[in-house]
């Protein structure tokens, strides 16, 4: 079932988060941890000081925030069996990437019902290397006929034919806990030394499952912060209610798994509170829509380029033009952490000859 470099990726059974659960679930060894922090003076805004997370380098086969989910996902019910796995997203989305090359090497298979976004070269790529992985991809067209066609595949759905039904983003309750992990890691690098304690960190947002992992984590580590979450996508995909809902799941998972009392009580809102860890959502960089540049995205792309850091218009260089916009002119003053959640693999040798041929969707030139 499994390829040999799976047999080598035994579970780590003390990991951070085990420290803190009796019962944790089970995790795969995906991802190369904990993942470095440096100091990036050419992010510096007025007396901010800016650090980044480099979780671009969390895996040497694709790295980034997905990674950190998908050891768990991956290990757990429902989807730790040898079926194939159906998920959703943009046609050139990270996370139906970061799913397609992780099954691969477990010998597995992705099924896909997608919509189609701005063809940027980013998204091209990551389309063409989808393919190239084998993923069949359902391209539905508009993200507003997405429901329906989930709809539809619970409704007739072939678990032996199109696989289990993951949600986007990989976010669900067990997806959280890698971010837990990561809230946890990050302030182990803070007890080391290596970097200051933020006073306000900026992490982008989809389907929320990073961003509240995160600020559970870094609440059970009693690291005192301000997540300021920038929102990759429209308000009616990503708000309040829905990651005071992602936290919840997640808090209530941790419970059921043996969670300290001390962090049990008050449910997630509780824990937050008593540590110390406040958030916000902020819509502004979302421009025209989930997926299309903004100016000033692509500026930021193109700075992170000149700086070693591989960005891409529709998460990570929309979350740096909201840092700089909320750092310019603010009374925010020290250490700031930028959490890199993209990978910065070059995928391009993974593309193979003929994938157009399997493309659902219309490339033009
Ligand atoms: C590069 C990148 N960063 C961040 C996110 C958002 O993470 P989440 O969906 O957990 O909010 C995504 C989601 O696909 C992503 O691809």
């Amino acid at each position: 079932m499994s390829s040999p470099s799976v047999d080598q990726a035994v579970e780590r059974r003390r990991t951070l988060v085990s420290e803190v659960l009796e019962r944790p679930a089970a995790r795969l060894a995906l991802a190369d941890l904990p993942t470095p922090v440096e100091r990036a003076p050419w992010l510096d805004e007025g007396a901010a000081e800016v650090w980044i997370k480099r979780d671009d380098r969390s895996s040497r086969i694709y790295g980034g925030g997905k990674v950190r989910k998908l050891e768990w996902v991956l290990a757990n019910p429902p989807y730790d069996g040898d079926e194939p796995i159906v998920s959703v997203g943009g046609v050139g989305s990270h996370h139906l990437l970061a799913l397609a090359l992780f099954l691969k090497e477990r010998g597995r298979s992705l099924h896909a019902l997608t919509f189609t976004q701005t063809l940027t070269p980013h998204v091209r790529t990551n389309l063409a290397v989808l393919l190239s992985q084998g993923a069949q991809l359902w391209n539905v067209g508009s993200r507003a006929r997405l429901p329906w066609a989930w709809l539809a595949y619970h409704l007739w759905r072939r678990p032996e034919r199109m696989g289990r039904s993951m949600a986007a983003g990989a976010s669900t309750a067990v997806g959280c806990l890698g971010f837990v992990e990561a809230g946890l890691e990050l302030a182990g690098q803070i007890a080391q030394g290596l970097l200051p304690r933020p006073g306000t960190m900026f992490i982008t947002g989809g389907s929320a499952g990073s961003s509240a992992g995160l600020a559970l984590g870094l609440a059970i580590a009693g690291v005192s912060t301000r997540l300021h979450i920038v929102s990759s996508v429209e308000r009616w995909a990503f708000n309040g209610l829905m990651y005071r809902r992602m936290m919840g799941l997640a808090h209530r998972r941790m419970v059921a798994d043996g969670l300290r009392a001390e962090h049990a009580e008050g449910g997630a809102a509780g824990l937050l509170a008593r540590a110390g860890v406040e958030w916000s959502i902020d819509h502004s960089q979302v421009g025209g829509g989930y997926g299309v540049p903004t100016e000033a995205a692509s500026r930021a792309l193109e700075d992170g380029r000149e700086h070693g850091l591989a960005l891409e218009t529709t998460y990570t260089a929309k979350c740096i033009a909201g840092m700089r916009a909320a750092l310019r002119g603010s009374a925010i003053t020290g250490p700031v952490l930028f959490w890199n959640t993209h990978a910065s693999n070059d995928l391009r040798p993974l593309v193979r000859e003929g994938w157009q041929e399997r493309c659902p969707v219309e490339l033009g030139e």
